[in-house]
């Protein structure tokens, strides 16, 4: 099977078709999501709070990343997979940028890396397009960037914000970056955006008019979203309730555990009664 390359992505802006991304953090979700069709796997460091627990993205490291991301390449045989920078290890230097997403070519095994930040990361940008890395960027809400934007809030709203959006979305896109994810932006900046630039943007909170979609796995099926350490953003549409239905399963186990009737028969094994009844007899 073919694997999707970055002008495939590409190809499909220029023939006005949608690209569909999801994120995936372990071997199962990342086969399901290339199973049904999505042609970007995103490894997020959404990881941090959806699967590992922590309250934003802060805390993710490299190792987690690398962990994770390993896992879900073994899931993937076609989609194209991208492994997403954690916070400080891109930020300080660009080498620190270079060599952490050289790891995750060389030992994640993805075929890209996602960062955050527009206009002052596209030296970044330009140093790994150079080296061989395809980079998609990402602006507007950047989570790793929480403290200092006080809260999950639609960003580029101001004249000032919105002219700064888009000049951050021209820098990436000449540093050499492949696509630009748009998080969290009004839906008419993000639309013009996607017209002045010839790389696909993929939106989140962004409205119908980019390129493409790109979703969190848990938000999109409802899993474990009630506890998760993170609110709901009201982009997302549950498209499924899979938490209920697995607690539902998981209730009935426990049920019928107490109650004695899980395992049946059916689910245990015989065995030949006279290695029983010899058995018996040397005990006696
Ligand atoms: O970490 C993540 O899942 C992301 C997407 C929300 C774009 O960056």
């Amino acid at each position: 099977m073919a694997r999707i390359t970055v002008a495939d992505i590409q190809a499909l802006k220029s023939r006005g078709e949608k690209i569909v991304m999801l994120t995936a953090y372990d071997f199962p979700s990342a086969r399901i999501a290339e199973e049904a069709g999505v042609d970007m796997v995103l490894v997020g460091d959404s990881l941090g709070m959806v699967v590992l627990g922590y309250d934003s993205t802060i805390p993710v490291t490299m190792e987690e990343m690398l962990h994770h991301t390993k896992a879900v390449v073994r899931g993937c045989q076609r989609s194209i997979v991208v492994g997403d920078l954690p916070f400080m290890s891109y930020q300080a230097s660009v080498e620190d940028a270079l060599r952490n997403a050289g790891r995750f070519l060389q030992e994640g095994g993805c075929q890209a890396v996602k960062l955050e930040g527009g206009a002052h990361m596209a030296e970044t940008v330009r140093r790994m397009v150079q080296v061989g890395i395809p980079v998609v960027g990402h602006i507007g809400l950047t989570p790793q960037s929480i403290n200092q934007l006080s809260g999950y809030k639609v960003q580029g709203k101001t004249p000032e914000a919105a002219e700064r959006l888009l000049e951050d979305a021209i820098a990436l896109e000449q540093a050499g970056a492949f696509a630009i994810v748009l998080e969290t932006i009004p839906a008419p900046l993000a639309e013009l955006v996607s017209r002045r630039l010839r790389i696909p943007t993929i939106g989140i909170g962004a409205g119908a008019g980019c390129d493409g979609q790109v979703q969190v796995w848990h938000d999109l099926l409802s899993y474990a979203t009630t506890f998760l350490p993170r609110h709901i953003p009201r982009h997302v549409k549950q498209y499924a309730d899979v938490g209920a239905a697995i607690r539902q399963a998981i209730e009935q186990y426990a049920a019928e555990v107490r109650a004695g009737t899980f395992p049946t028969t059916k689910e245990s094994f015989a065995m030949n009664a006279a290695v029983l009844a010899g058995l018996a007899e040397t005990k006696a």
